[in-house]
């Protein structure tokens, strides 16, 4: 039986983690800077949910989703955070309990696209959203977070895009003037964008293709249709990102994957490390009506949500320093108890202690600690116990000391804050 992963979707390694829990904390950090709190919502939700959100006649919905019957329920695995978090948004009215909610979340999404570099069947998005926040300065605020953590992380190649698809009737309006100038010149368009045109036209314009990007480059702008109202929100945004000196482009074709967007639209463009065409690290935007196309009162959305794998391949791999470790080598059956008492001891100090229970030949053994990327190691000899000693060898330096028992864990302390390895004076948990 060749048992393996599932096509498309990953393990994360523990050699690889590291950058994860790096990506996240800082992701936490900044959200909860910028006054936004914490949902988890469900990984399974009604499929209805995100038929009605996302839109019927979108990728996502038309061929991506991983869906299923269960009990009589047609479930899916989410595709995005959004409809999840908008349901939970109005299941438990909290446009009852407060004027404005700011919610993040981190987790895994699935999408059963063809994979490739930095697309992924199961893929990790960092989001967030505000309800009951018309905008445009909270649209402005949220793009700035977005650009703080991207540079707090280092990568500053970015891109910004923003568009405006106007409030409802403006999308529908210009679907039909895409129509009306697309329709003549079907024949001239990629196999895909003839699709296309009679399910979701506006995808047209999100086409690669060099043949449609030929013809979508005099395709009738949607800017052009804003009512007042969306001009001044528009107008609103782009002087807010001037004040904040937050660079962008204003990408008219700019549509995106998701039919629940209205007005503010933005995505974020990489170009650096090894990210390749999936170079959208992160997109969002508006959802003004979803609250109460779910059954909530009018309560205006906005969000984003950002792709964790292409962002890990944007930022530049750095070597992950090895924490304060030490290793603990027992020679015997008396060193092994003392290792883990020891061990707890320096645990109880906040010092990582990886004790290792095989007892070998100590060459082999001392192998296995620089292997480890610790530090020092111990070693705990059975007839050195009983002298009330333990060695403990440098690793880097390729030194070595006896040390009374009960100074070991003082010891290794000392040697750890002078290598600027712990803060001063280490301290008990
Ligand atoms: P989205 O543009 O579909 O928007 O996805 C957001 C980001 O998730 C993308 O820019 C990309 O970085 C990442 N991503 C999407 N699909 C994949 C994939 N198959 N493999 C790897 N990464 C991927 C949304 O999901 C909306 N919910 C964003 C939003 C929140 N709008 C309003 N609020």
């Amino acid at each position: 039986m060749n048992l393996r992963a599932v096509k498309g979707m990953n393990d994360i390694l523990p050699q690889e983690v590291q950058r994860w829990q790096q990506v996240e904390a800082a992701f936490r950090r900044l959200a909860e800077l910028y006054g936004f709190s914490e949902i988890r919502t469900p990984i399974v939700e009604q499929t209805s949910l995100f038929v009605r959100s996302i839109g019927e006649a979108t990728d996502v919905v038309e061929k991506e989703m991983y869906s299923f019957q269960r009990h009589d329920n047609e479930l899916t695995i989410r595709p995005e955070g959004t409809a999840g978090a908008a349901r939970a948004y109005v299941e438990h009215k909290f446009f009852n309990l407060e004027a404005i909610s700011r919610w993040y979340y981190i987790g895994p999404m699935f999408r059963g696209e063809r994979p490739a570099r930095g697309r992924h069947r199961q893929f990790h998005q960092a989001g967030a959203e505000i309800y009951g926040d018309p905008g445009p300065v909270c649209d402005a605020d949220l793009i700035a977070m977005l650009i703080d953590f991207y540079q707090e992380l280092g990568i500053a190649d970015l891109h910004v895009l923003i568009n405006s698809l106007g409030s409802k009737g403006t999308r529908e309006r210009y679907r039909d003037a895409l129509l009306a100038y697309l329709t003549p010149l079907k024949d001239r368009l990629s196999e895909d964008s003839q699709r296309r045109l009679s399910t979701n036209p506006l995808r047209v314009l999100d086409s690669k293709a060099a043949e449609d990007r030929n013809i979508c480059g005099n395709a009738p702008k949607i800017l052009d249709l804003l009512d007042d109202e969306d001009r001044r929100h528009f107008d609103g945004l782009q002087n807010n990102l001037d004040k904040l000196n937050i660079k962008y482009t204003v990408e008219p074709r700019l549509v995106r994957g998701l039919d629940y967007y209205t007005r503010t639209l933005f995505e974020i463009q990489g170009s650096g490390g090894e990210l390749g065409a999936q170079n959208a690290l992160c997109g969002g935007g508006r959802y003004d009506n979803m609250v109460k196309e779910l059954g909530g009162p009018a309560v205006p959305a906005i969000g984003f949500a950002l792709g964790i794998e292409r962002l890990l391949l944007a930022m530049a791999a750095k070597e992950q320093p090895v924490p304060a470790t030490v290793y603990l080598a027992p020679l015997g059956e008396q060193g092994q108890a003392e290792a883990l008492v020891l061990a707890r001891e320096l645990r109880q100090r906040n010092i990582r202690t990886i004790v290792d229970g095989r007892t070998q030949k100590l060459k082999t053994m001392l192998h296995r600690a620089d292997a480890s990327g610790a530090q020092l190691c111990a070693i705990l000899g059975d007839g050195e116990l009983e002298r009330g000693v333990v060695q403990i060898k440098d690793l880097k330096e390729r030194k070595q000391a006896e040390v009374p028992r009960d100074q070991v864990v003082s010891e290794i302390e000392k040697t750890f804050v002078e290598a600027g390895l712990l803060p001063l004076g280490g301290g008990p948990r």
